[in-house]
């Protein structure tokens, strides 16, 4: 199905004044549908003008990260390009917002379509015809370097989460870049690594967060990545891009490369349209060279060379200049990142109501130094912010002029908790270090920040610890602090939001996208051949057991499990009913059932549902996510959700077949508040 136009809620004037072609470029009328401009447009193209679209150049009028030059003499525009996935990257300020994985975190996809219309917002503000994002690949391993830009471990909250970020972002007019396809599920390596993926996980896990979005989405773009998909590099890989990506996802916009992943020629043939940033394998002088070769035939090129246009066309990017630049709405994008902010963080533990503070604390001991910091995750879609605040002033704000507010950097943990030991109550900020380029060496907290939490909840036992880190991390502390609150990097108003959640002003509802394992090694890919990969080859042999399915499959504990997420009031599930108790193979299954807020103060409930396939033919996981609603209740409230779960989430790769299969048999469907927690059961027929 694919999304709403481009322009859908924008000013469409651009295109209404053009109808009636310009003298000499019949193209120009704005009347005709995309594919009869561009046939007209191609017709009058020499070869050299077809091979300018297909890469990157430098010179445009505004500051970008990527650019295809314009062509004059047939009125053809320009493509400005920017990062990123977490705030507009070219150079200039925008709104930080929260690190990616809080869209996810939110468990509701109007989140992502908020930040996605401020990303495009902010973009075109800028000038910027295309962003780089959504990022949508697997969190695979919970070391990778860019977990935070990743939405989840798993497919459908992915690819669903991906998919209304992107229509955010087209939703101002602004291609959205559907990234990195695929299998980019480590930074070790990144450039040369072959991920060694068998058919069926290829489509189940890794496939499927892509044919979400581009179903639901519909991006003008996606970016093939850097490493190799059973050994063939993923720009070169018909595959992927030609078999996966054009024909069963039904992309249709163009595919760019990542800085730089091209790496040959004939990559064109293979499915990719824009070697980025700059033409080293696509220039005029390859090209013919490969045309005369016989390694790339003029049709490749034409119809590479259609598929950008036409997405220019739809877009409307011949009836406007979009490098024209307009001042960025900063309190709207300030508003943004805080309400992401808020809706992201997750709950993970609250011992005896320990949150939130109340007029009784009086005495704060705020420590550590990512309180008076806004952390980010480096690289590609770190932002230079156009304002930042911190959590230390925010909660000096809120606890008020007659409270007390100390503040300890933290670096030495023995001090900080001699300041921490006579407070009412000690906040402790933690952060990880992520970013692009690299992983994490491991999942504990970097430098002493274990000793840290350690001594301070052993000089006060009111111990509260706030996290800023873009995926899970070890705590071996967790039995001696009462709350520990996940606000990943909560972006340009994540000191206001945190001190909202701390105080109750806004009641945590995030739930966890991704396993927060227990232990190092208690992890789906485990051995060294799997991650990071020996002689240049990652093995993907545990399969279609990726995050929380491996550790259910394995009985496994971790930490905290997927979907997991607490808040200040309780809620209750109760009436499952299926609208049917059989069906088809094609047949959706509707089912309903009653989320209760069982406390007396208004929350959000992230309710989650799974399906257990029967195991007979291909060995698939005890549950797997296939549909989620996120819900607000006053206090004492109850209400009925519809779910629809669409046949898909049923079916499994079958690989002799080449296709996705419902099979015939018994279903399970169980419905709760986490992965691990599912209060309420069913079964469903599916019927041959
Ligand atoms: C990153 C992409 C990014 C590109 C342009 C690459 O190294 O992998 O995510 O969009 O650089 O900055």
């Amino acid at each position: 199905m694919p999304g709403p136009g481009p322009l859908s809620g924008l000013e469409t004037t651009a295109s209404a004044a053009t109808a009636g072609a310009e003298h000499g470029r019949p193209w120009t009328d704005g009347s005709l549908g995309p594919e009869d401009r561009v046939d007209l447009l191609l017709k009058a193209m020499t070869l050299d003008e077809k091979v300018r679209m297909l890469h990157g150049a430098l010179g445009s009028p505004v500051p970008t990260t990527g650019y295809i030059a314009p062509i004059r003499r047939l009125g053809v525009p320009g493509v400005t390009m920017t990062d990123g996935p977490a705030g507009v990257r070219n150079g200039q300020k925008a709104t930080e917002l929260p690190a990616p994985i809080a869209q996810s975190a939110s468990f509701d996809t109007e989140v992502a379509r908020q930040y996605g219309r401020t990303l495009g917002r902010e973009a075109r503000a800028r000038g910027q015809m295309q962003l780089f994002g959504p990022g949508t690949n697997i969190q695979r391993v919970p070391v990778n370097g860019r977990n935070f830009e990743y939405y989840s471990e798993d497919p459908y909250l992915s690819g669903t989460i991906a998919g209304a970020g992107t229509t955010g972002i087209q939703s101002q007019g602004v291609i959205a870049t559907v990234k990195h396809f695929m299998a980019n599920n480590q930074e070790t390596d990144r450039m040369t690594v072959s991920a060694d993926i068998d058919e069926r996980t290829l489509h189940e896990i890794y496939g499927t967060p892509f044919d979400l979005a581009i179903r639901q989405g519909r991006p003008g773009s996606v970016m093939c990545s850097y490493n190799r998909v059973n050994t063939v590099y993923a720009c070169s890989n018909e595959h992927t891009l030609r078999t996966m990506l054009r024909s069963r996802f039904g992309f249709d916009g163009y595919v760019v490369s990542d800085y730089p992943s091209t790496h040959r020629t004939s990559d064109l043939v293979a499915g990719l349209n824009v070697e980025l940033p700059l033409p080293v394998h696509v220039n005029s002088l390859t090209v013919r060279a490969a045309r005369l070769a016989g390694a790339v035939p003029q049709d490749a090129i034409d119809q590479r060379v259609r598929e950008v246009l036409t997405v220019m066309f739809r877009f409307g990017l011949f009836e406007r200049d979009g490098t024209k630049t307009s001042p960025i709405d900063e309190a709207a994008g300030n508003a943004a990142a805080q309400r992401v902010a808020e809706q992201g963080a997750v709950l993970l533990k609250n011992d005896d109501a320990a949150l939130p503070l109340t007029d009784s604390a009086r005495r704060i001991a705020v420590i550590g130094s990512a309180a008076a910091d806004s952390a980010q995750g480096g690289g590609s879609s770190q932002v230079d912010p156009l304002s930042e605040d911190t959590a230390l002033d925010a909660v000096r704000k809120r606890a008020g002029r007659s409270a007390h507010v100390t503040y300890h950097d933290g670096a030495d943990p023995r001090a900080a908790a001699g300041a921490a030991a006579s407070a009412d109550v000690a906040l402790v900020f933690a952060h990880d270090e992520e970013g692009e380029g690299g992983d994490r060496s491991g999942l504990s907290l970097p430098g002493r920040q274990d000793e840290l939490i350690s001594k301070v909840a052993a000089a006060n036992p009111e111990t509260v610890v706030v996290l800023q880190t873009g995926g899970p991390v070890l705590m071996p502390w967790l039995p001696r602090v009462r709350s520990v609150l996940e606000t990943w990097y909560p972006g340009a108003r994540g000191g206001a939001a945190t001190a909202r959640l701390l105080w109750g002003d806004v009641n945590p509802s995030g739930k966890l996208p991704q396993t927060f394992p227990a232990r190092e090694n208690e992890v789906p890919a485990n051995t060294r051949a799997q991650y990071p990969g020996v002689n240049g080859t990652a093995r993907y042999t545990e399969g279609v057991h990726v995050g929380y399915r491996w550790y259910d499959k394995t009985g496994t504990e971790p930490l905290f499990p997927f979907g997991h997420g607490l808040s200040y009031s309780g809620f209750s599930y109760s009436d499952l009913r299926l609208e049917k108790s059989s069906g088809g193979p094609g047949d959706p299954v509707s089912l309903s059932f009653t989320v209760t807020n069982t406390g007396t103060r208004a929350g959000s409930e992230a309710a989650q549902v799974y399906v257990s396939k029967p195991d007979t033919e291909a060995d698939s996981p005890p549950r797997e996510l296939a549909g989620y609603r996120k819900v607000s209740l006053a206090g004492g409230e109850s209400r009925e959700l519809r779910i629809e779960v669409d046949p898909r989430q049923l079916s499994y790769w079958d690989t002799g077949a080449d296709r996705f299969r419902v099979r015939p048999g018994e279903y399970g469907v169980a419905v709760g508040p986490s992965s691990r927690e599912v209060p309420l059961s069913t079964s469903y027929e599916v019927t041959e």
